[in-house]
C-alpha cells in the first residue's frame, strides 16, 4: 500500500516535469492586478508561511525578488491540495496556477498584494527541516546563529536586497570604467611580503622549503608596474588580506575597488573618482549626488572634528584653545598649566544649549566614562551660566575671569551650553573629543534621518607617522606616495613637515576611499627611504623589483582605492560590513559556518616544512 502511494507520487509529481516542461513563468515578486485571469503561471521559491483555513491552503511563497500568495483547495486541485497539506517552512516548490483577485483582502504591504494564485499542480523539490530561527527580517537571532547558518540567513528579505544591491554596485562600477577607457585587469593574491602597511596573512611554501608568501594587503605595487608597462588606466574589483584587528568597518578580507592612471594630477583624479560615484548612487539608489565635492585639509580636519574622517553631517567643532591660554600660563587652571609646558594642547567642545538641555546631569557625568574607553583620565566640563559664569565645574574655582571670557568668546559660548575640555598630547586629545563628538551626536539624535550624502576629500596628508615607539618616521600612506614638490627640500631637514600628495574620501563619517600621486623619480624615492631610514641595502633587498622598473621611463601616475564593502554597507543603510559581506568572519577573525581557521595534521605541516611552537595548544584534525 506505502509503497503504491510513492509509486503514484513518483509518476505524478516528479520534479523533472516541472522543470523540463513546465518553466517558471514568473518570479515570486512579479505577479500584479494586470496579470489577473492568467491561468497557467508556474511559480518556484520556498515557503515562507503556511495556514490552513476553511479546508484551503494559503502559503506565502518567496524567492528574491518577493512574495506571492498561493491557495490550495479540495475544489482546485484534489491532490495538489492533499501535498498542500505537507508543505512547512523553507520547503522547496514549484507551483502552476491561476491568477486571481484577492478581492476586498487585498494587502497594500507587498506589491503583489492584489492577487493570489490559485494553484492546480504542486510538486516538493525538496523539504526542510525546523530552520534553526525564522527567516524574517524581524528574526530575534543572535548574529551567531545566524552566521553558522549563513546560507538560511542569506534567504532573508533585508540581506536578500544588501546583496542586489551590491551586485548592482558592481555593475555601475564596471560601467563607468569601461565607459572611460579603462581595463580590467588582475594582479597576484600571493605575493612577496614586504614590510610596512598592515600586517600580512603568510602562506608557507611547500616547493621552497622555509619560504613563505604574504597575502596581498592591496594591488598597490602591481598596479603601479601597469602604468610602468603603459597601461594607462586599470581598475580592478580586488580582495585584499590584512591580518588586522576587527571592526564594524573592518574584515581580514575586504574588496577594494582599485585604480591607477597615468599622467594625471588630483583634479584628474578628483573629478574622475566623482564620476564613479554619481555614477554609483544614480545608478544604485537613484539619488543625484552634487559635484564637485567639499574639500577638507588633514589639519583643518584634525582641528575642527578631531579625526582624519569627519561626519560632516552635524556641527559640534572643536577649538583650539592652546595658544589663547598660553600668554596666560593657563588661565589660573594648574592642569592646563601642566599640559602647555608639557607641550600639549587643549581644545574644548561646545554642546549648545539647544542640545545641552537634552543631557541630564547625570548623563553628562556618565560621558567621563566614555571617554576613558578612549584613554582619557577624564573629561573636565563646565556649564555656562547667565553672565558667562561657569558652574558644575571643577575648573570654576581656579580659572581666572580673563581666561574665562576669552574661551567663552572662542567657542561662542552663550548661557546653557556645555563646555567640554581636554588637554595633553595632541594624539590624544583629538582622539578622546572626536569620539566624544560622534557620541554626542548620535546620542543626542543631531544627524538628521534623511541628512543628505556628505562627502569630502581629505586633502595634504602629512608624508609620514612619527612612531613614538621605533623613534623613527613611518610612511603615513605607503612609501610610494609622492611628497608636495614644494615640501621635497624639507625631506632631509624637518620631515615631519612634509606634506603628501595623498586624499582621502569620506563619507558621513566613514573612509570610504585613499589614494595618492606615486613618486616616479628616482632620486625623490631614495630621500623618502633615507628619510624612513631605510639604507640603500634595505631598500633594495625589499623593493628592488620596483626601483628596477623605475629605471625604464616610469610614467607619472597616481591612484586610489576604494573599499567596496563599505561603499555596500552605506548604500544599503547597514551599520556592519557583515551585512554586506556573504561569508564573513566574526570580530575574532573566524568563520561561524565552516570553523575556520582549523588546526591542521602533523602530516601537513610537515609537507610544508613548518612546525607548532611547543606553547601552542591546538585540537589536532585528521
Ligand atoms: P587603503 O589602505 O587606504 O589604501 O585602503 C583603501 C580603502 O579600503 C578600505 N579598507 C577596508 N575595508 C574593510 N576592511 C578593511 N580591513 C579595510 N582596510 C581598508 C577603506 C580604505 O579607504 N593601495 C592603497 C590605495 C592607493 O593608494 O591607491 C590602499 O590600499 O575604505
Amino acid at each position: 500500500m506505502a509503497s503504491c502511494v510513492i509509486l503514484r507520487r513518483m509518476s505524478s509529481e516528479a520534479a523533472p516535469q516541472f522543470l523540463t516542461e513546465l518553466k517558471r513563468t514568473h518570479p515570486c515578486g512579479a505577479l500584479r492586478g494586470a496579470d489577473i485571469g492568467k491561468n497557467d503561471v508556474v511559480l518556484m521559491g520556498w515557503v515562507a508561511t503556511r495556514r490552513d483555513h476553511g479546508g484551503r491552503v494559503f502559503i506565502d511563497l518567496r524567492d528574491r525578488t518577493g512574495i506571492t500568495q498561493v491557495v490550495f483547495g479540495p475544489d482546485l486541485d484534489p491532490s495538489a491540495h492533499q501535498l498542500a497539506g505537507e508543505l512547512r517552512s523553507e520547503f522547496c516548490i514549484a507551483i502552476q496556477g491561476r491568477v486571481i483577485s484577492r478581492g476586498d483582502n487585498k494587502n497594500s504591504k507587498i506589491p503583489t498584494g492584489e492577487i493570489e494564485v490559485e494553484a492546480t499542480r504542486l510538486t516538493i523539490f525538496s523539504r526542510s527541516e525546523t530552520p534553526p530561527f525564522e527567516i524574517s527580517d524581524d528574526t530575534d537571532a543572535g548574529e551567531a546563529v545566524r552566521l553558522k547558518y549563513r546560507y538560511l540567513d542569506l534567504r532573508r528579505p533585508a540581506l536578500q536586497k544588501n546583496f542586489l544591491v551590491r551586485s548592482q554596485l558592481y555593475r555601475a562600477t564596471r560601467d563607468y570604467f569601461y565607459e572611460n577607457e579603462f581595463a580590467e585587469l588582475e594582479t597576484p593574491f600571493m605575493v612577496k611580503y614586504t614590510p610596512g602597511g598592515a600586517r600580512n596573512f603568510l602562506v608557507p611554501s611547500r616547493l621552497n622549503p622555509g619560504h613563505f608568501y604574504a597575502l596581498a594587503e592591496s594591488p598597490q605595487i602591481f598596479k603601479q608596474l601597469f602604468m610602468v608597462a603603459g597601461f594607462d588606466r586599470y581598475f580592478q574589483i580586488v580582495r585584499c588580506f590584512r591580518d588586522e584587528d576587527l571592526r564594524l568597518d573592518r574584515q581580514p578580507e575586504f574588496t577594494q575597488i582599485d585604480v591607477e592612471m597615468s599622467f594625471v594630477a588630483e583634479e584628474d583624479v578628483y573629478r574622475i573618482m566623482e564620476g564613479l560615484i554619481a555614477r554609483i548612487w544614480k545608478d544604485v539608489l537613484g539619488v543625484e549626488v552634487p559635484r564637485p565635492f567639499h574639500r577638507l585639509s588633514y589639519d583643518d580636519a584634525m582641528a575642527k572634528y578631531g579625526v582624519d574622517k569627519p561626519d560632516l553631517r552635524f556641527g559640534l567643532p572643536l577649538t583650539d584653545v592652546t595658544e589663547l591660554l598660553r600668554p596666560m600660563n593657563g588661565g589660573g587652571v594648574p592642569l592646563f598649566a601642566g599640559a602647555l609646558e608639557q607641550k600639549g594642547i587643549i581644545k574644548a567642545l561646545r554642546l549648545p544649549a539647544e542640545n545641552a538641555g537634552a543631557l541630564s546631569r547625570t548623563e553628562a557625568d556618565k560621558l567621563e566614562e566614555f571617554v576613558k574607553g578612549f584613554g582619557a583620565r577624564g573629561l573636565a566640563r563646565a556649564k555656562v551660566a547667565e553672565g558667562g559664569e561657569w558652574t558644575q565645574s571643577p575648573l570654576a574655582k581656579n580659572v581666572t575671569p580673563e581666561a574665562r571670557a576669552a574661551i567663552n568668546a572662542a567657542v561662542g559660548a552663550t548661557p546653557g551650553d556645555y563646555l567640554f575640555f581636554q588637554f595633553g598630547r595632541p594624539k590624544l586629545v583629538n582622539a578622546v573629543l572626536g569620539g566624544l563628538r560622534l557620541h554626542l551626536g548620535n546620542k543626542l539624535g543631531l544627524i538628521p534621518k534623511d541628512a543628505a550624502w556628505r562627502f569630502s576629500w581629505i586633502t595634504d596628508f602629512p608624508l609620514f607617522d612619527y612612531d613614538d615607539e621605533r623613534k623613527s618616521y613611518v610612511a603615513a600612506h605607503h612609501p610610494f606616495t609622492s611628497p608636495r614638490l614644494e615640501d621635497v627640500p624639507l625631506l632631509e631637514t624637518d620631515p615631519g613637515r612634509v606634506k603628501a600628495r595623498a586624499y582621502d574620501l569620506v563619507l558621513n563619517g566613514n573612509e570610504i576611499a585613499g589614494g595618492s600621486l606615486r613618486i616616479f623619480q628616482r632620486d625623490v624615492q631614495q630621500k623618502v627611504f633615507a628619510a624612513l631610514g631605510l639604507s640603500e641595502d634595505d631598500f633594495r633587498a625589499k623593493f628592488g623589483f620596483l626601483l628596477d622598473a623605475f629605471k625604464y621611463g616610469p610614467p607619472p601616475h597616481g591612484g586610489i582605492a576604494f573599499g567596496l564593502d563599505r561603499l555596500a554597507m552605506l548604500l544599503c543603510g547597514a551599520e556592519s560590513l557583515r551585512d554586506v559581506i556573504a561569508f564573513p568572519k566574526t570580530q575574532k577573525g573566524t568563520d561561524q559556518m565552516t570553523d575556520a581557521p582549523t588546526a591542521v595534521s602533523d602530516a601537513q605541516l610537515e609537507e610544508l616544512h613548518v612546525r607548532l611552537a611547543p606553547t601552542v595548544a591546538v585540537k589536532k584534525e585528521g
